[in-house]
C-alpha cells in the first residue's frame, strides 16, 4: 500500500519550513467556551474513557492518564504563553523558517467590545519574536475556542454574529499585520461544525445536521467578510482557512465504492471550499489521514495506527495534494500533519513518506509554498486531553520540560540539508 519513497528531495527556494500550535492547546489558563467545558465533563469523561477507548491497541499504555479527570482539563498545559522564547529556539534548532499560530480571541477581546491592551502587547512581543529568528509567521484567527461572551450569544451559529469576528479580525491585524503576510481565518471549519454541533462531541454538544450546515454556512460567509475586510486593508495580506482534507478513495472496483467516496471527497473538501475559494489567496490544507471506502463504507488498512488509532497513511498526501490543485489552482501551503506516537516510534517514517509524497506532488506541478509540521509541542488534544503526543517537542506537564524528539533532530537535519541544496 505504502510507497517506498526513492524520491528525490528537492523543494522550492522559499519554501516554509516550519511547525505548528494552536492557543489553547499550548498556552494554557485559556477562559473560553472550552475551558468551561472541560471542567464541566472531566469527570464523565474519564469514567467513560474505558469504555470509548478500550479497543484501542495501546489502552495499557494509556489507561491511567484517559481515566483522571485532570487529563481533560486542559489548565497550566506547557505554559507557552509565557515560555514562547524557549519554543522558538526549539524552531531555530530544527532550522525552520516558519511557524503558525494562533491568536486567542477570548484573551484579546475577554468581554464584549472590550480589548485587553496587555494581551494586544503580548502578541505583539510574541510576533516579533518570530521576526527576530527570521521565522515567517503564520497566525490563525479561529482554532476552535471562542470567548465564553461569543458562545453565549450563540456563536457562530447566528449569523448575525459574525460581525463580532469580523470586528475582532480587523483589530487584531491593524495591531500586529505589519509583520504578519499569512493570515488563516478559520481552522478546520466542517471538523468544528460537526464535533460541536452534528456528531455532539465538542461543547456546544448539539447533535443536529441542520445546526451543522448553518455553522458551516456561517463560517463561510465569515471567512468571505474578514478575508474582504483583511484585503480592504492591506492587498499584501495572504488570506485562507486551514481546511482538512482526508483523501477519499474506493478499495474496490463497484460502482458504488467510487459513487461514495466521490460524495464523501465532495461532502468533505468541496461543499465548503466552493463557497470560499474566491476569497482565498493560497490554500491552507491540513492532512492526516484518507478513508478507504467500501461500498457505503469507510474501512481503513489499518495495518499501521497512531496511538489515536487513526490509519497511518501518510504518503497519500500526493493524491490529496493534486486533486485539489487540480480542482482549485490555488498555492498551497500545509498547514497541518502529524502523528500522534508517544513513542515516537513512526514519526520518522511518517516524514519521510509525507515529504516524498509532497515532492511527488510537485513534481506533478502543484505549486506547494510550505510544510509546518503539527505540532511542535505535546498539547491539549480537544475532547482527548492531553495523552496523546503529536509534539516534535516531548513536554514534561510536571517540570514544564521540552525535549526534542529524535525524530525532530534528524527532521531539522532534514530541513538544514534541503534549505541548503539549493
Ligand atoms: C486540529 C488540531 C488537532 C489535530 C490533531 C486538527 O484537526 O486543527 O487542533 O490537534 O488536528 O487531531
Amino acid at each position: 500500500m505504502q510507497k517506498q519513497p526513492k524520491t528525490k528531495l528537492q523543494f522550492p527556494k522559499r519554501f516554509l519550513w516550519g511547525a505548528a500550535t494552536a492557543a489553547h492547546q499550548v498556552e494554557g489558563d485559556n477562559h473560553n467556551q472550552w475551558s468551561v467545558w472541560e471542567l464541566e465533563n472531566a469527570k464523565t469523561k474519564a469514567a467513560q474513557s474505558e469504555y470509548q477507548l478500550h479497543d484501542l491497541d495501546n489502552w495499557s499504555d494509556i489507561k491511567s492518564a484517559a481515566k483522571r479527570p485532570d487529563n481533560y482539563v486542559s489548565g497550566s498545559l506547557a505554559d507557552h504563553y509565557n515560555q514562547y522564547e524557549q519554543d522558538f529556539d526549539l524552531l531555530t534548532k530544527m532550522h525552520m523558517n516558519a511557524y503558525r499560530f494562533s491568536v486567542e480571541w477570548s484573551r484579546i477581546e475577554p468581554e464584549q467590545g472590550v480589548w485587553d491592551a496587555a494581551a494586544i502587547d503580548h502578541y505583539k512581543r510574541y510576533v516579533a519574536a518570530l521576526k527576530k529568528r527570521n521565522i515567517e509567521p503564520v497566525m490563525t484567527l479561529f482554532h476552535f475556542t471562542l470567548p465564553a461572551w461569543f458562545s453565549e450569544r450563540g456563536g457562530f451559529e447566528k449569523r448575525s454574529n459574525v460581525m463580532y469576528f469580523t470586528r475582532f479580525a480587523e483589530k487584531i491585524v491593524s495591531e500586529l499585520g505589519k509583520d504578519i503576510r499569512f493570515i488563516i481565518t478559520i481552522n478546520e471549519p466542517d471538523i468544528y461544525a460537526r464535533e460541536s454541533y452534528r456528531a455532539g462531541n465538542w461543547p456546544p454538544n448539539r447533535t443536529s445536521n441542520w445546526q451543522m450546515f448553518r455553522v458551516l454556512n456561517n463560517l463561510a460567509y465569515a471567512h468571505r467578510q474578514v478575508a474582504k475586510r483583511l484585503h480592504g486593508m492591506n492587498r499584501r495580506y495572504k488570506v485562507s482557512i486551514a481546511k482538512n482534507s482526508a483523501y477519499s478513495y474506493a478499495g474496490d472496483t463497484a460502482w458504488l465504492s467510487h459513487a461514495s467516496a466521490a460524495v464523501l471527497q465532495y461532502m468533505q473538501d468541496d461543499y465548503f471550499l466552493r463557497k470560499v475559494v474566491k476569497h482565498c489567496d493560497f490554500l491552507g490544507v491540513n492532512y492526516y489521514f484518507s478513508n478507504r471506502v467500501y461500498g457505503y463504507r469507510v474501512h481503513n488498512p489499518d495495518i499501521k495506527v497512531s496511538d489515536l488509532g487513526w490509519d497511518m497513511s501518510p504518503s497519500n498526501i500526493e493524491y490529496a495534494l493534486e486533486r485539489l490543485y487540480e480542482k482549485y489552482k490555488l498555492p498551497i501551503i500545509v498547514t497541518e500533519n502529524g502523528v500522534a506516537d508517544q513513542g515516537d516510534e513512526y514519526r520518522q517514517w511518517w516524514i519521510t513518506q509525507t515529504l516524498a509524497g509532497m515532492q511527488r506532488a510537485l513534481d506533478s506541478g502543484v505549486d506547494i509554498q510550505g510544510y509546518l509540521h503539527w505540532s511542535l509541542l505535546d498539547n491539549f488534544e480537544w475532547a482527548h486531553g492531553k495523552w496523546p503526543r503529536f509534539g516534535l517537542a516531548a513536554v514534561d506537564y510536571e517540570t514544564g520540560n521540552r525535549t526534542l524528539r529524535p525524530s525532530a533532530i534528524w527532521f531539522g537535519r532534514v530541513i538544514k540539508h534541503l534549505r541548503e541544496t539549493k
